[in-house]
């Protein structure tokens, strides 16, 4: 398949490291060195649900496409207002689409899983246009008195519309032992409609943990996708890395030994969006004039399971 749309969507609120700092032992200093986050958005007004709609909508028309073309809506998402239905269920009627739909938690390899799975459906004929949204929350898990997660989240979506085509060149996903490094439990007095505030069973993340896996399976898995495509990390033009943490990301240029023009980021401004942080990126960079067509890109993320993915996509 190709992209031919692509569209994001955000929040309103923005939360700083100065206004964390206000409320946890915490500093800009802390965050900034040690993820490159210096704000992040969270759900006030909005919903999950909202930024999912909103990024479809703007996916499609960048696309041109009529939704009533689409014949599968596929959403990654980890949490959002609805236990069920599937969130896709919700968008799919929502942007006025008449086709099957599907929630997939792949948590931060959400948009990679997806895009695997549409173009597996488009290799069978079952389908020709694919609807993927990735809407995340992680800020609803957390607790904002934890300073160890708090500081990571935010919440975004980004969508694509993916169309016949033959751009996906590899693809490589995983899965390593370590699920109880990353996760969280159902809080069993959940109620849907007090979803804004904090649950009271918070995130549990192992950092260190995740980081060294993060290190070495992107750096793996990038190695791994180019040579499947029968390229080299130089002919790539823009990769681009889950957003989790601006070290990881360094290391990964390092790795590679490639210049950090090509490593676009947005972690400043959004932290850890999870499965959303890649299409926001790709469309930010599409926004600002930074894809042409041709061009190869690479695309990498690694999350709680643990999971992670790459993709080696020509636009
Ligand atoms: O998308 C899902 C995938 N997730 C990831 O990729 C996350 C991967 N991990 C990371 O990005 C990093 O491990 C973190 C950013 C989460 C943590 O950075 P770190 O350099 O690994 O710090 P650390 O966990 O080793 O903690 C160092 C110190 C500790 O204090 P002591 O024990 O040295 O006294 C922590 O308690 O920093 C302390 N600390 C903080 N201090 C100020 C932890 N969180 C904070 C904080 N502010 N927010």
């Amino acid at each position: 398949m190709k992209i031919s749309g692509i569209g994001s969507s955000l929040p309103k609120k923005v939360v700083t490291n100065e206004m964390l700092a206000e409320i946890l032992d915490t500093s800009d200093e802390w965050i900034t060195t040690r993820t490159g986050i210096k704000e992040r958005r969270v759900l006030s007004t909005e919903y999950v649900l909202d930024l999912a709609v909103d990024a479809a909508k703007k996916a499609l028309d960048d696309a041109g496409m009529d939704p009533k073309d689409l014949d599968f809506v596929i959403c990654a998402n980890v949490v959002n207002e609805y236990v069920t239905p599937a969130l896709s269920c919700i968008v799919k009627e929502k942007i006025g689409a008449k086709c099957p739909c599907v929630d997939l938690n792949g948590a931060c390899v959400g948009f990679i899983y997806a895009c695997d799975i549409a173009e597996a459906y488009y290799k069978i004929g079952r389908v020709k246009n694919v609807l993927v949204v990735c809407a995340e929350a992680p800020a609803h898990m957390l607790g904002w008195h934890d300073r160890t997660c708090a500081v990571l989240f935010g919440a975004g979506s980004g969508a694509a519309v993916l169309t016949p085509g033959d751009n996906i060149l590899a693809t490589r996903l995983t899965s390593s032992d370590g699920w109880d490094r990353l996760y969280e439990m159902h809080n069993l007095q959940w109620c849907p409609y007090d979803l804004k505030g904090p649950t009271n069973l918070p995130l549990v993340m192992h950092g260190q943990d995740v980081f060294k896996f993060a290190t070495s399976t992107c750096v793996n898995d990038l190695k791994v996708v180019l040579q499947d495509a029968k390229i080299t990390a130089d002919d790539i033009n823009t990769y681009f890395i889950h957003q989790a943490n601006l070290r990881i990301i360094k290391y990964i240029e390092q790795m590679l030994g490639q210049p950090t023009e090509k490593f676009p980021t947005n972690i400043e401004r959004y932290g850890n969006t999870s499965s959303a942080s890649l299409p926001i990126l790709l469309d930010e960079v599409k926004k600002a004039g930074g894809l042409k067509e041709g061009d190869l890109l690479a695309f990498s993320a690694f999350g709680a399971g643990l999971v992670s993915g790459a993709m080696i996509m020509k636009w």
